[in-house]
């Protein structure tokens, strides 16, 4: 295990609500033996996760200075990795793919086995690590590189009417009674702050009450009609991927701190 010295190790164990299981040393992390009855992704990350990497994703946990490896900062994975990879994450977290011998790192918990010893109900495991995953993905910076999801789909759904650089003036914009918006300046007129979920509610459109001539199309039941029908988790993840490209090309960039959850 990669936490120096035992007096460490037991704040590891508190600030994880472990109670007694305090193991042998040289097995690996503490395993937690409380089990928290929430399986809601922020509930199960600030339990378990945000000791070692913040409860923002960063790295920044209390116990990360305590650690050999450092904690990685769980909010670039999308940059990282052209896009979010969501089933790699969840590979990773579970321990699925991991053979710590290759990459010579025991430092992160092999979570998978944990929460399985943790709740016998295999339904609320699975949806434990599902939730945290989502969880990881909500706390993405913004990204603006050609192969994220945003992007791709800015590119197919929205540049024919807002223009290929969110600025307006897209091919079929003059065909329109109202000019479609530069949607890049919300955080110039918002203080620095992208109000990503005042975004994430126009866009989708489903609660903004209809005044009958809205020419933007409703995307919640766009996204939802795709191939039959999606999932509202498949039509969230969407509409959450857009806003980070639209967070990604503000004229005025926000602090990266604005765009932590609470805000996106
Ligand atoms: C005891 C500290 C600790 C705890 C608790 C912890 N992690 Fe980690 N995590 C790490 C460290 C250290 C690394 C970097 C591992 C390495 O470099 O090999 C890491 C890496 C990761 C990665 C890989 C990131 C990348 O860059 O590919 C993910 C994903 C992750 N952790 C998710 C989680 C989740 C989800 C939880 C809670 C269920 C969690 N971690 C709890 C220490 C921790
Ligand atoms: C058919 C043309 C068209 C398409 C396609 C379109 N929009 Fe729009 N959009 C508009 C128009 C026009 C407005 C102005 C409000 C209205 O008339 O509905 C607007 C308004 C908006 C606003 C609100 C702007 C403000 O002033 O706050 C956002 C955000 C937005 N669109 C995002 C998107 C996104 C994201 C997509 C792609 C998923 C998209 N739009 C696709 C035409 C379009």
């Amino acid at each position: 295990m990669m936490i120096r010295g035992c007096a460490t190790g037991a704040v590891v164990l508190t600030l994880l609500g472990v109670g007694a299981a305090i193991g042998d040393a040289q097995t690996g992390p503490p395993a937690p033996s409380v089990v928290l009855d929430s399986v809601a992704g922020r509930d199960n990350f600030e339990r378990y996760c945000a000791s070692c990497h913040g409860r923002g994703g960063r790295g920044d946990g209390p116990v990360a200075s305590a650690l050999r490896a450092r904690p990685a900062d769980l909010t670039t994975l999308a940059r990282r990795n052209e896009g979010f990879q969501r089933e790699s994450v969840r590979a990773y977290v579970t321990g699925a793919d991991r053979n710590p011998d290759a990459h010579g790192s025991e430092a992160m918990p092999v979570w998978g086995p944990i929460f399985r010893g943790l709740d016998p109900s295999d339904l609320r495991t699975t949806q434990r690590i599902d939730n945290i995953v989502s969880f990881i993905e909500s706390l993405q910076g913004p990204s603006t590189a050609a192969s994220d999801l945003g992007s791709q789909l800015f590119r197919t759904h929205c540049a024919t009417c807002h223009g290929p650089s969110g600025r307006g003036g897209g091919p079929m914009a003059d065909q329109l009674r109202r000019m479609p918006p530069d949607l890049t300046q919300y955080t110039a007129r918002n203080g620095g702050v992208f109000p990503s979920e005042r975004v994430q509610r126009i866009i989708d459109g489903r609660d903004v009450p209809s005044h009958g001539d809205r020419e933007m199309p409703v995307w919640g039941d766009a996204f939802q009609a795709v191939r039959g029908g999606t999932s509202e988790q498949a039509v969230k993840a969407r509409i959450d991927a857009i806003v980070r490209y639209l967070a990604g090309i503000q004229e005025r960039a926000a602090s990266l701190d604005t765009l932590r959850p609470g805000h996106l």
